[in-house]
């Protein structure tokens, strides 16, 4: 298993979730989703097949609503899923909402013990932090096709060394997913050559910390050399943190993708950490936890932000999902656009979920971060 790894920089562990673990992350996200402070008319409307109203906290209508989640959705429903979900990242298919960082049952899996050993034979090391990342609700018809890309910058001057890298991952609560990856693309060997032939190719911000290959700019080919792997329910592909991988766009005949990303990488309080956001890396985990709300960076040192970034230069954007919330949202404030100087409706980030932190092992508390190794 290890040997594979090092050699493809990937691995699929089968049923790393159970199906009930699967179906009791889908329901806390569901029911996370319907809590977003929209107007009636833009909430999650499921109907049993005489069309009574369902509702996803009562467990009899809830296992009608699986159902309907676990197959392809007609399109009636798709259109008022679509109207359902919070708008922000939908294109992505992963929400930013505060409270889909620290779900319950995100926590349970991200300390799983097996998966913690895993990944600790992977990193080559026992002191190992879970990310925080996101969960995924992408719908069918979203998600970019082809989208080739390193989560960090190959041109950047200071590399880790190989044995010690974090690992991603993207764990599925519902089956069918496509995966793309580029075997091999993350050996020491392999970035030498591809920062000789693609660097003159590439214009890439000093600071950044993703780099997404362009077709036409492909010398080596390696689009061509893309493995599509198709992953089942509790499947959880593991990803070497330096590997070209992708998204592919979600077919329409099939159902919603449940699932959420998780990495493990060696726990160090990295001190560029502070420096982007000024709290350290270790406060941040801690705060973020107790408050239940996504801390300020990603593991790849990327700002969270509620909005995507590009919601600053189109602020119609912003003003289209406001149409959907509540008049009485506590997120809605005023903000800046700093191009025209003009102050607009906005959105910040509230809980309108109830948070109590659960009770966590040792074990649990140290691979979360909570607690020195
Ligand atoms: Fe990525």
């Amino acid at each position: 298993m290890v040997e594979f790894y090092v050699k493809n920089g990937y691995l699929v562990l089968s049923e790393a979730a159970s199906p009930e673990q699967c179906e009791r992350f889908v329901r806390e996200v569901m029911l996370l989703l319907d809590n977003q402070g929209h107007k009636p008319e833009y909430k999650l409307r499921f109907e049993s097949e005489s069309g009574r109203a369902l509702d996803i906290a009562n467990d009899d209508d809830w296992s009608q609503i699986f159902k309907i989640l676990q197959g392809p959705l007609d399109v009636k429903t798709r259109k008022m899923v679509e109207q359902g979900f919070p708008t922000l990242h939908m294109s992505f298919g992963a929400t930013c909402a505060p409270e889909l960082c620290h779900t319950i049952e995100a926590i349970k899996i991200r300390t799983l013990r097996n998966l913690y050993e895993i990944a600790s034979a992977l990193v080559g090391t026992r002191t190992l932090w879970c990310t925080l990342d996101r969960q995924i609700q992408k719908l069918p018809g979203k998600g970019d096709d082809g989208f080739l890309h390193y989560d960090m910058n190959p041109f950047a001057e200071q590399q880790e060394a190989d044995g010690m890298t974090g690992i991603a991952g993207k764990l599925h609560m519902s089956g069918g997913s496509s995966f793309i990856l580029v075997p091999g693309t993350h050996t020491t060997e392999f970035k030498t050559n591809f920062v000789k032939d693609y660097q003159p190719l590439y214009t890439i911000k000093k600071n950044a910390h993703k780099l997404t290959l362009d077709p036409t700019k492909d010398p080596q080919g390696l689009f061509k050399q893309i493995k599509r792997v198709t992953l089942r329910r509790g499947d959880f592909i593991i990803w070497h943190k330096d590997l070209l991988h992708g998204v592919v766009e979600r077919p329409l005949n099939m159902p919603i993708d449940f699932g959420m990303y998780l990495g493990y990488m060696p726990a160090v309080d990295r001190p560029e950490y502070k420096t982007i956001c000024g709290i350290s890396e270790t406060d941040d985990r801690r705060q973020s936890f107790e408050k239940g709300v996504f801390p300020k960076l990603y593991s790849s040192l990327d700002l969270y932000r509620y909005a995507p970034a590009k919601y600053e230069n189109f602020p119609h954007l912003m003003a289209s999902y406001l149409q959907k919330v509540r008049d009485d949202h506590p997120g809605r404030c005023t903000h800046l656009i700093k191009s025209t100087g003009k102050e607009v409706p906005w959105l910040q980030p509230v809980r309108l979920t109830p948070w109590v932190p659960p009770e966590l092992t040792d074990i649990q508390s140290k691979v979360y971060g909570l607690t020195p190794w």
